[in-house]
C-alpha cells in the first residue's frame, strides 16, 4: 500500500513556528516516526512539502492511479483553498485531514476547514500524534476497499 502525505504552507518551519501552539517536533522528525511506523505495517509513504497552492494541486493531482491514499495538512490553504478541495475531490481517493492543533479551539477563520468537505475523515488537535492516527485511519479504510474490490472481481469471475 502507497499512501501520499502532503504538507502545506509553513509546516516545513514546525519545531520553530509558534511552539505554544505547535510543539517542539520539526516536520521532518514526524516524517521519521511516520516512516517507522509505516515500515511496520508494510505501507509506503511519499513525503511532500509545499509553500504553494499550485504546487499542491500538481501533487495531489500526480496521486491518481500511483498511490491507494491522500494523508494532507493542507495548513493555511484548509481555510481557503477552493483549488485544493476541487483537485482532492477529483483523484477520488481515500484523504484523510489532519490538523496539529484543534482548528474549532482557535480563531473563527480558522474554524472552516474547505478541504475537509473533499475528505474521508479529519483528525484535529492532537499534536503530532494526530499524523499516526490519520495513517491508521486511511490503512483501514484502504485495506477495506481493496477487499471489497477482489470480493467484486470474485463474484464476477464466478458469474460469467
Ligand atoms: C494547521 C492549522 C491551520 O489553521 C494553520 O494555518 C496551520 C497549521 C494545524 O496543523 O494545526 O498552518 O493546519
Amino acid at each position: 500500500m502507497k499512501i501520499a502525505v502532503i504538507q502545506g504552507p509553513n509546516l516545513n518551519m514546525l519545531g520553530a513556528r509558534e511552539q505554544h501552539i505547535y510543539g517542539p517536533m520539526t516536520m521532518d522528525q514526524i516524517h521519521d516516526q511516520m516512516k517507522a511506523s509505516g515500515e511496520q505495517s508494510g505501507t509506503e509513504l511519499e513525503f511532500f512539502q509545499s509553500n504553494l497552492e499550485g504546487e499542491i494541486v500538481d501533487r495531489i493531482q500526480e496521486c491518481m492511479g500511483t498511490v491507494d491514499a491522500i494523508l494532507i495538512n493542507p495548513a493555511a490553504y484548509s481555510h481557503t483553498s477552493i483549488a485544493i478541495t476541487d483537485a482532492l475531490n477529483a483523484v477520488g481517493l481515500p484523504v484523510v485531514e489532519v490538523h496539529i492543533s484543534n482548528i474549532y479551539k482557535r480563531e473563527e477563520f480558522r474554524q472552516k476547514s474547505l478541504t475537509a468537505t473533499a475528505s474521508t475523515g479529519v483528525v484535529t488537535g492532537f499534536g503530532p500524534f494526530g499524523y499516526h492516527m490519520g495513517l491508521i485511519a486511511l490503512t483501514q479504510i484502504v485495506n477495506e476497499v481493496q477487499a471489497a474490490n477482489a470480493a467484486q472481481e470474485e463474484a464476477q469471475a464466478q458469474a460469467e
